[in-house]
């Protein structure tokens, strides 16, 4: 018999496609990361620790936490940095959660919500995103009730870039606080440099609400597993319980500390990604008459006819995106938004495949 836990055998493991993701000889437009390298500045940073005879030490965070504090413009108090946002996520499904509570999850989305949730044995009530309304806030209202633990409003949503708009997130977090209601709201702003949307400012407000964020997506260093999550001074101090010492990598903050003396490099890629390509390949989808869902952020969900084809064709030439399916089962392709030039090179080869 087995020592493992009934539930989480009878789970799957969350496991991307990252078989054969070779920048040398790709254009990774599949994962929402930067298409760029790191900035000189953020290397030359990391070989100087690892030359300083260092390696051997247990992490030492130093004051980091305030330095990243003052660039989100929350307290001190108000901040902790985790394994990514991915260990963010984790930390409140962990915290919040029990066998058998209910928890709302928006779908599609990101698939770590649902994974974690099943860690924790919940039950996940799923109300459906559309191209048409967006983020489903009446169903989503609808369904807090007192057995709900966890909502999460992933905003922008992956994989279609949905943002909800302030005033929906407080709808979420007065009704998850009220009538009964003692749910935390999970609000990821992965994307939070691309949109510039923010509710870390209503943390103090809102006993509810917790903010997680990383430096994987605009900053460019999802190898090193860098995230941080918001909320108020009492959350903060209890899921440091949970968190382990050392859980973040001491490499990871040398580049975060060297990438926000930086940060002209991180703006000015996202003005590339954001007013130069972005418009250029939504023109281009209209003009050819592909659907896409409209999105705040740097990647597209499309929907060309025959999309098998047409990602075959896309790796055929060295250009690998996203296949996700909609709530109907109906494939698309999620398109990572990278530099100017890569996205008319996948133009070209688009133009050419959803012609026939
Ligand atoms: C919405 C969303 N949240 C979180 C993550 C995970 O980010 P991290 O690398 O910080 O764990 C992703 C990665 O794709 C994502 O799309």
């Amino acid at each position: 018999m087995s020592v493992i836990k009934a539930h989480i055998r009878a789970m799957s493991a969350y496991k991307p496609p990252l078989d054969g993701r070779n920048p040398d000889t790709n254009v990774l437009l599949d994962f929402n990361e930067r298409t760029l390298p790191v900035s000189e500045k953020v290397q030359r940073a990391l070989i100087d620790y690892i030359q300083s005879g260092r390696l051997q030490m247990y992490p030492a965070y130093g004051n980091i936490v305030e330095l990243i504090a003052n660039y989100a413009g929350v307290g001190v108090d108000q901040l902790m940095i985790t394994n990514g946002s991915d260990q963010g996520i984790e930390l409140v499904f962990r915290s919040v959660c029990g066998a058998g509570d209910k928890v709302v999850i928006p779908g599609p989305s990101f698939a770590m919500y649902s994974q974690c949730a099943k860690i924790e044995n919940c039950s996940i009530v799923s109300p459906q995103y559309t191209r048409e309304h967006g983020f489903p806030l009446q169903e989503v209202l609808d369904a807090i009730e007192p057995d709900v633990k966890v909502v999460v409003v992933s905003n922008p949503n992956n994989p279609c870039g949905t943002l909800l708009a302030r005033d929906g997130v407080e709808a979420i977090l007065k009704a998850a606080s009220t009538h009964g209601n003692n749910a935390a709201v999970l609000v990821d702003e992965c994307y939070f440099e691309y949109t510039q949307a923010t509710v870390a400012d209503l943390v103090a407000a809102y006993p509810n609400l917790i903010i997680t964020r990383t430096f994987s997506k605009t900053w460019g260093i999802p190898s090193l597993r860098f995230g941080y999550i918001i909320s108020c001074a009492e959350n903060i101090n209890a899921l440091l319980n949970v968190r382990g010492p050392y859980d973040i990598n001491q490499l990871a903050v040398v580049a975060v500390r060297a990438a926000l003396e930086n940060f002209s490099d991180v703006s000015s890629y996202i003005d590339e990604v954001m007013l130069r390509s972005k418009p250029v390949l939504e023109a281009f989808l209209d003009e050819q008459g592909i659907e896409y869902w409209p999105s705040s952020t740097n990647y597209i969900w499309t929907f060309p006819v025959g999309p098998e084809a047409v990602e075959l064709a896309l790796r055929a030439a060295g250009i690998l995106v996203r296949p996700k399916a909609d709530a109907d089962g109906r494939l698309g392709l999620r398109i990572t938004l990278g530099t100017l030039e890569q996205t008319k090179k996948a133009i070209e080869v688009l133009r050419v495949a959803t012609a026939s």
